[in-house]
């Protein structure tokens, strides 16, 4: 089946959620590592437990949210200022090394980004990462206030970009997003970043690769 569109997640795949260490380490002095940790682990808890309550949040605030506990949990009273230039951190994340060489490889392709993250967030990073123009589109769940992995998340990337989903390769490195499009009836590439373990969620990505460089003969 060809392949007309590839689509991203953003944080994890595109985006290294942990350049942030430095910053927190810096702002939280000998906490770093634990905080942005559980920082993270917290930004998807929260998504999944507000979905299940029917009380969605934007990401931007989610992960606020997940930050302020992140730091309580090391008996940290984190102050507004603090908070602040963490979450000015999350606005310029690192990409990962191969991203910009890779999505121009994928010139001949649809490629787009399809994110939990609200546009307040995910914008001013791709901005500052100089993504703007590598991109076709970037689709945040926000205007559905849903999040991944419910399938109408994904059904985004079909209503938007008018793609039909087997003309779809959807690349994540966040196992509980490659398990939710695969769900949704997308050929997903697993992106096996350092430490990455799969899910027992019954389900198995179409492929597994260490880096994005591996997508191109996938779409050849
Ligand atoms: C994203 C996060 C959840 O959707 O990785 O970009």
């Amino acid at each position: 089946m060809q392949t007309h569109a590839v689509i991203f997640d953003a944080y994890g795949t595109l985006f290294d959620v942990t350049s942030v260490q430095q910053q927190t380490e810096e702002t939280f002095p000998g906490h770093g590592d634990a905080i942005t940790e559980l920082w993270r682990r917290k930004q998807l808890e929260y998504t999944w437990l507000r979905a299940l309550m029917n009380r969605y949040k934007p990401f931007s605030q989610v992960t606020r949210d997940a930050l302020v506990y992140a730091a309580k949990s090391r008996g940290l009273t984190p102050e507004a200022q603090q908070i602040q230039t963490l979450m000015a951190a999350y606005l310029t994340l690192h990409t990962f090394p191969e991203v910009t060489s890779v999505l121009a490889q994928l010139s001949n392709k649809r490629r787009a980004i399809l994110t939990n993250g609200d546009l307040p967030l995910i914008e001013p990073a791709v901005r500052a990462a100089g993504l703007e123009n590598a991109l076709d589109a970037v689709l945040s769940v926000d205007s559905i206030q849903l999040y991944k992995p419910s399938p109408q998340a994904y059904a985004l990337v079909t209503s938007q970009l008018k793609v039909r989903a087997e003309h779809v390769l959807f690349v994540s490195s966040n196992p509980f997003d490659v398990v939710g499009a695969t769900n949704f009836g997308f050929r997903v590439a697993w992106v096996k970043r350092a430490g990455g373990q799969m899910d027992e969620l019954d389900t198995a990505p179409a492929h597994t690769v260490e880096t994005l460089t591996e997508l191109l003969p996938l779409v050849a």
